[in-house]
């Protein structure tokens, strides 16, 4: 593969308050009209995302029919036609923060009985992994720039997700920044709605109390259960490539955490 960019562990690097994507970065304002009640206002930060002149053209030739722009503020409303956007009916797989897509690409090319949408707000990330599926011609894939929260409260439908990966999502590791996570108990509510009976949510972090922070949200969530994939049979692979920010974590000595749930079918 040849899309091993830089990943995204800026943690002083702030969205700007006037950003279309992120309302209120300092209030702790939840979101606004939602359903949900707590949803975080925000999880984002500010990336500079100048591409290459290579990642604009691909870009702009393959951004058109591989991603969609859900950015608050954009035209793009109501749930997205999967069926359509792929040209067939596949289970389907919403990863939340894929950075440059490296576990994006690696997971979809060893599944490619699965369709993956990729969420991620950072443009040149979205770019690295065009270029990506580009080189590498994966079908697979789809992408989406915008916030997950409001990707999957506003794109995707209930009952319709076989998986939802979120990888090494930002800690915001400051007490007061910890209602910026994006994994809280509203966020994991709203994927355990979207997911199938038998579906699967996977988050991985390498900071302890983040890891606690979500297994204790997921644990409470009354629609999930633990997985045990050593023992149960899962509709989606639970094995991903080592990335870079990975990398660093294990160099700075913290060991990750996988968090692995089911959405049980009334059968189990
Ligand atoms: C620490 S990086 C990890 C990237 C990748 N998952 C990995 O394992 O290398 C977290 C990523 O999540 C993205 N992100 C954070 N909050 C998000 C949100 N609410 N919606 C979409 N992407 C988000 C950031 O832009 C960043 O690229």
């Amino acid at each position: 593969m040849s899309h091993h960019g830089p990943m995204h562990a800026q943690p002083e690097v702030g969205l700007r308050p006037d950003s279309p994507a992120l309302p209120r970065p300092e209030s702790g304002e939840q979101h606004r009209g939602s359903a949900w009640g707590q949803l975080p206002a925000t999880s984002l930060r500010s990336r500079h995302s100048a591409l290459s002149s290579t990642q604009r053209q691909t870009w702009d030739r393959l951004w058109p029919e591989l991603g969609i722009d859900a950015l608050a503020g954009s035209s793009r409303r109501g749930p997205v036609d999967t069926r359509a956007w792929f040209g067939r009916d596949a289970p389907l797989v919403l990863e939340i923060g894929c950075g440059s897509g490296t576990s994006t690409l690696t997971m979809a090319q060893a599944e490619p009985h699965l369709d993956v949408i990729a969420v991620e707000i950072y443009r040149r990330g979205l770019a690295q992994l065009l270029c990506a599926i580009d080189s590498e011609s994966a079908t697979n894939i789809r992408l989406i720039r915008g916030n997950g929260i409001d990707v999957l409260k506003d794109l995707i439908t209930s009952n319709s997700l076989s998986g939802v990966r979120v990888f090494f999502p930002d800690p915001w590791p400051k007490a007061r920044h910890h209602k910026r996570r994006l994994l809280q108990p509203a966020t994991i509510a709203l994927i355990a709605d979207r997911l199938i009976a038998g579906g699967v949510l996977h988050a991985a972090t390498d900071h302890p109390g983040y890891a606690e922070h979500i297994a204790a949200a997921g644990d409470a969530e009354p629609r999930l259960a633990r997985a045990d994939p050593r023992t149960e049979t899962l509709p989606i692979s639970i094995v991903r490539p080592t990335t870079k920010y990975e990398t660093k974590a294990h160099d700075a000595g913290s060991a990750v955490s996988e968090l692995v749930w089911r959405k049980p079918k009334s059968d189990d």
